[in-house]
């Protein structure tokens, strides 16, 4: 049985509901960095690193399932006496998110989905998530930037911000190899939410950039068509990795839409 864990998370600011950023795959939660800076200034902004990333090295597992992952997170919330909460995913931290609307969703008082995806992987792509956790058990990190940057940065990123790919790279090249194998593995088990969307009643935001070569704008809104209260906005010249890319716009289309449920 895979043990019980608070998951370490940054928080600046403070506010009430808390605003909690879920990070992507292979990522942590540094690349939310900019979202830090910009809503902590008046509001309470909480980071966590799922099992294996950033500061969680040592909390890695076999598979780190997305219902375990949201389970840790209602542990950090309880640990931290947070009450309701505004939770953001990206992509895999999208999938957490789908997970803790399910099993807790009277801590959810605002839910904002970016480049994410309510349906599972065919049987195609989980063969790729299972080949790539045993190549980085095999070999290492060191294959990840030139496997993953292209879909995880846009055109327009990779051509202009060669900083940013510096950037995204080192994080990439940091993380676990037995994190990176047990996300994958988590990642590959996850379940189609589609049929549980019609249930998030809490107001929603779903953001997707529009050079996103992992989940279009069609992607995106196909998911808040399904959420009844959710609201799409696509960001401009962004990829998947959107907060990072185009994070002005990011930070105004969250504030936008926190400001109302911040009390
Ligand atoms: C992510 O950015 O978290 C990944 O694209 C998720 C995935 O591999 O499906």
């Amino acid at each position: 049985m895979t043990e019980a864990a608070v998951p370490p998370a940054t928080s600046q600011g403070e506010g009430t509901p808390p605003l909690v950023l879920l990070h992507a795959f292979p990522l942590d939660g540094r690349m939310w960095a900019p979202q830090v800076e910009a809503l902590s200034d008046g509001y309470q902004v909480v980071v966590p690193d799922f099992r294996g990333f950033g500061a969680a090295r040592d909390q890695v597992v076999e598979v780190a399932e997305m219902e375990l992952l949201a389970d840790d997170l209602a542990r950090l919330l309880d640990a931290r006496a947070l009450g309701q909460v505004v939770l953001c995913g990206l992509s895999m931290g999208g999938y957490v998110a789908f997970a803790f609307a399910r099993r807790h969703p009277d801590r959810l008082r605002g839910l904002v989905l970016a480049a994410t995806k309510a349906t599972a992987d065919d049987e195609q792509a989980v063969a790729a998530r299972l080949e790539m956790a045993d190549r980085v058990l095999a070999q290492g990190v060191a294959f990840l930037p030139e496997a993953m940057l292209p879909t995880l940065l846009g055109a327009s990123t990779r051509r202009l911000r060669p900083g940013l790919v510096r950037k995204v790279t080192k994080l990439l090249l940091e993380q676990e190899p037995a994190a990176v194998a047990a996300a994958q593995r988590g990642m590959a088990r996850r379940p189609d939410v589609t049929a549980e969307l019609a249930a998030i009643t809490v107001p929603t935001l779903v953001l997707c950039g529009t050079e996103d070569e992992r989940f279009g704008p069609e992607v995106g809104r196909a998911l808040a068509a399904g959420i009844p209260n959710a609201t799409f906005v696509q960001i401009p010249e962004a990829g998947h990795l959107l907060n990072l890319e185009q994070p002005a716009q990011v930070n105004e289309a969250l504030l936008d839409f926190v400001a109302p449920l911040w009390i």
